[in-house]
């Protein structure tokens, strides 16, 4: 631990209370309503859609005291007025990620609301992080970040490699995604993981003291790329590496949004000139690319 970091980091936990446009205002809906809008903007393409600002509105959440019969009229006003809502809401989440970046338009960042889908199920089906954390030899001892980290589905795994003598940095912009990864640590009983509240631009992290950054499912989602990868490769090892995990831009049959996944051509454009230098890519993974970069000088 690096002088005053103590307080950046997990002491941090008031986090800032950031809200991401729209997400806030969706508590009080209707189930009818979440159905609307979440065929307006899943994240997923197809069957499995999941839900849009990630199922805020679905899980029941009700003023206290609301009562949840609501005369015809009321329903009526209500729908109109939900209706005016969505079109907001619409235009805020774009307003989230509508910018370009060499290209290519910046995704949306999930919500902590929709958490769910990072634990879902057939995840490991699809994403097999064990023989991921293989591949890129996770050994005990080692200092490593999660960038992105959400409610830590790699993150656990991390810390159980790296061990009593190794250390996890969990990075997220979304306290509530951060509080979630507390809860699931705590559970775990894992002492090695120190949450860590990001920005935009920074991941805030010790310098040159991370071995490997892991960004899983994570990069496309930065509203500043530059900055934070800038940001990160200050918190790598001169050895350290960088490592990105994104769903294959160039196979549609990748049931997911097309601003949700990137190229191979797209992800060397952004990230080489950043000062790194793609070591090694593994295509193993049946819907992602695993990206491992070395800093060059
Ligand atoms: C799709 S989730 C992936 C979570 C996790 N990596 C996983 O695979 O389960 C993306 C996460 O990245 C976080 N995120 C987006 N932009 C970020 C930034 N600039 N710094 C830190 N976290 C960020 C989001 O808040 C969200 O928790």
């Amino acid at each position: 631990m690096l002088p005053n970091q103590d307080n950046r980091h997990e002491s941090r936990s008031a986090f800032r209370r950031l809200t991401f446009p729209g997400r806030e205002k969706t508590a009080e809906m209707s189930s009818g309503m979440c159905k609307i809008l979440s065929s307006l903007n899943p994240l997923l393409r197809g069957a499995r859609a999941v839900r849009p600002w990630g199922g805020l509105c679905c899980r029941g959440r009700t003023r206290p005291g609301a009562s949840r019969h609501a005369s015809r009229g009321g329903d009526f006003l209500r729908i109109i007025s939900l209706l005016i809502l969505a079109g907001s809401l619409q235009n805020d989440a774009l307003a989230v990620g509508q910018s370009e970046y060499k290209g290519r338009r910046i995704a949306q960042v999930m919500g902590a609301a929709g958490a769910d889908w990072l634990t879902r199920e057939d995840r490991e089906k699809f994403e097999q992080p064990e023989k991921v954390l293989d591949a890129l030899k996770i050994q005990p001892g080692m200092t490593v970040a999660d960038v992105g980290a959400g409610n830590g589905y790699f993150t656990l795994r991390l810390a159980r490699r790296v061990g009593e003598s190794g250390r996890v940095f969990a990075v997220d912009i979304q306290p509530a995604m951060l509080d979630l990864l507390k809860k699931n640590r705590d559970r775990a009983g894992l002492k090695n993981i120190e949450l860590v509240l990001g920005t935009e631009t920074d991941a805030d992290l010790p310098p040159a003291a991370v071995d490997l950054a892991l960004l899983v499912d994570v990069y496309h989602e930065f509203q500043k790329p530059e900055q934070m990868i800038t940001a990160i490769r200050g918190a790598l090892r001169p050895e350290g590496v960088l490592v990105l995990v994104e769903y294959r831009g160039e196979d549609p049959s990748v049931p997911i949004k097309p601003e949700h996944k990137m190229t191979v051509e797209q992800v060397l454009k952004e990230i080489e000139p950043m000062g790194f230098r793609l070591r090694k890519k593994l295509d193993f993974l049946p819907w992602q690319h695993i990206f491992i970069f070395e800093k060059v000088n």
